[in-house]
């Protein structure tokens, strides 16, 4: 299946905890189906760089690392699934992150008649997810992902998607924050396994491979439940 032969909405959540690759592959099977990446992250940045009521709750709570109550998140999520490039289907990175959300989405996506295709759970080592985070940072312009070690830009500070030479940061991307980041994930997120196993739609894929080797497995998950 590619963008043009899709048939049928494919719908997917990315789990995994801070730094599995979520992001990056979102983007690349965005790239690659035509579908759109919704990671309620990069919504509620927005939300706080916009300064909006929600964000400014939300900065504070991000910056901490702990998750933004469940009523921040929905609120936002719904807006954003509302508009209409929704249609050929989503990837949803870093939602659900509780089980009030998943229950919440679960009603979300029935009243829509778009069930939630699969269920991608990305098996990484938590130590291993430091060292990723601490070597993340963005293109400021595009905001293509690249990584200090694994994954530079194929000509040194220039970015490979559009050529700009800003690169930004995130202010909770340190040591003492994904800790409490992956405490988070542990204590509230995990739980979302099984919750997803019994519902038979969970797919599970190691993800301490190269980028690649897991997009490749993604892939072949998009296209078996296209088919399906
Ligand atoms: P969010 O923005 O969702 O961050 P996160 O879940 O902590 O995940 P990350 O973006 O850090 O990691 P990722 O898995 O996307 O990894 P990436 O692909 O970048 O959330 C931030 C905050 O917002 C939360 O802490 C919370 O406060 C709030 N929030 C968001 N959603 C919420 C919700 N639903 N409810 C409540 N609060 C919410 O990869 C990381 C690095 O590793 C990159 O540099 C990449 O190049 C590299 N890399 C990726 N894959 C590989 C690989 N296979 N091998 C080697 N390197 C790799």
């Amino acid at each position: 299946m590619d963008a043009e032969t899709q048939t049928h909405p494919v719908n997917l959540i990315l789990l995994g905890p801070p730094g599995a690759g979520k992001g990056t592959q979102a983007r690349m099977l965005t790239e690659a189906f035509g579908l759109v990446q919704l990671s309620t992250g990069d919504l509620l940045r927005e939300a706080v760089a916009q300064g909006t009521p929600a964000g400014k709750v939300a900065k504070q709570v991000m910056a901490e690392g702990q998750l933004v109550s469940d009523e921040i998140v929905l609120a936002i999520l719904k807006d954003r699934l509302d508009q209409p490039d929704t249609g050929k289907g989503v990837i949803l990175d870093g939602f659900p992150r509780t089980e009030g959300q998943a229950e919440a989405l679960d009603a979300l996506m029935l009243d829509r008649g778009a069930p939630i295709s699969a269920v991608i759970s990305l098996e990484v080592d938590d130590e291993a997810m430091i060292g990723r985070i601490a070597g993340r940072y963005t293109c400021a312009e595009c905001g293509e992902g690249y990584h200090d070690d694994n994954k530079p830009p194929a000509s040194e500070g220039v970015c490979d998607k559009c050529g700009s030479t800003q690169f930004t940061r995130r202010p909770d991307d340190n040591a003492e924050t994904v800790r409490t980041r992956l405490g988070a994930y542990h204590m509230q997120t995990a739980p979302l396994i099984d919750y997803y196993a019994l519902r038979g739609n969970l797919k599970p894929v190691p993800a301490m491979a190269p980028i690649d080797d897991v997009a490749e497995k993604l892939t072949q998950i998009v296209k078996e439940v296209s088919d399906g």
